[in-house]
């Protein structure tokens, strides 16, 4: 197995790099990808925690040797947003960088698994996707947003609420991965009901939680240490599901028929990436309110990645 991160010397790669150094399976292969200089350091100082996975920095002009024989291309790289920015507004700065590394993986490895973390999500997985198709090399189960961090943050803060076991609580979230086009199910958390009160008041908090994070880092940045954990969560998800396991995870992917073009619902994974994409059950009417008042500003965001690449 190996896996490339992209963006590897950033907050969030350094995170999820270690964590896939200790927790892949042993023999797998880590290329760490960043055009910052210091990346071949932090795989040499990776390289010192003794796991069976190997670790290989790749700098800036290594970007097809990072790529070659990958299975996985997981893409923290880019920039983050500072206090009073949505992610949005990380559009022109990120979107030129996602399209070179997508021309880079359709040329060096184009049956990898990509999971794309740089934001805006909802934005940056459809330039993949529109890269992969103007190359002929689109495949959709093989193209994901990660959206796991809004999961995990959903686990956190309700496992908080409710004074529960962190690793009882499962929650479904739907839509994208910004503001309102985030939609945590709290009406289908098993075993937990909630008051109106607290939907009201938990559901910003979890669409509105990388706020927090950017705002508490005072222009230091956004959310690297839990989004590399949330990242790492996903990717040993693909792995188990290229390995033969059936696995099910939530993810933000194109969907046919669905409700936009490219939508977070639970998948399940397999050796092709997407196996199946499920339904996401019942919605309670706040719910249902909440998707339908999303979807604009979701396809505005999915319009503007597809218009990047096709003008
Ligand atoms: C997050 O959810 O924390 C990330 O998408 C980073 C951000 O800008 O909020």
């Amino acid at each position: 197995m190996k896996v490339a991160v992209l963006g590897a010397a950033g907050g969030i790669g350094q995170a999820l790099s270690l964590l896939l150094k200790t927790q892949l399976p042993a023999g797998s292969d880590l290329a760490l990808y960043d055009v910052a200089p210091v990346v071949p350091g932090v795989a040499v100082d990776l390289s010192h925690i003794p796991t069976a996975v190997t670790v290989k920095g790749y700098g800036a002009d290594d970007l097809s040797a990072a790529l070659t024989g990958a299975d996985i291309v997981i893409i923290p790289a880019g920039m983050p947003r500072k206090p009073g920015m949505d992610r949005a507004d990380l559009f022109n700065v990120n979107a030129g960088i996602i399209k070179t590394l997508a021309e880079g993986i359709v040329a060096n490895c184009p049956k990898a698994l990509v999971g794309v973390i740089t934001n805006p999500v909802n934005g940056t997985v459809p330039i993949v996707a529109e890269v992969f198709k103007k190359a002929g090399t689109y495949e959709a189960n093989r193209v994901f947003g990660v959206t796991t961090l809004d999961v995990i943050r959903s686990e956190a803060f309700i496992a908080e609420l409710k004074g529960l076991n962190v690793s009882d609580v499962k929650v479904p979230v739907i839509g994208g991965h910004s503001g309102t086009t985030i939609l945590p199910l709290l009406s289908q958390v098993e075993g937990v009901t909630f008051s109106d009160d607290e939907v009201a008041s938990l559901t910003p908090r979890i669409q509105n939680a990388g706020t927090e994070v950017v705002n508490a880092k005072a222009g230091g940045g956004s959310a690297t240490l839990s989004m590399g954990a949330a990242a790492a969560r996903f990717t040993l998800s693909l792995v188990k599901g290229l390995k033969g396991e059936s696995v099910v995870d939530y993810a933000y992917v194109s969907v046919e028929n669905g409700d936009a073009a490219y939508f977070a619902h639970p998948v399940r994974l397999g050796k092709n990436g997407v196996e199946e994409i499920l339904p996401y059950g019942d919605l309670s009417a706040f719910e249902q309110q909440a998707k339908e008042d999303m979807l604009a500003t979701l396809n505005k965001d999915i319009q503007e990645g597809i218009d990047f690449i096709n003008g």
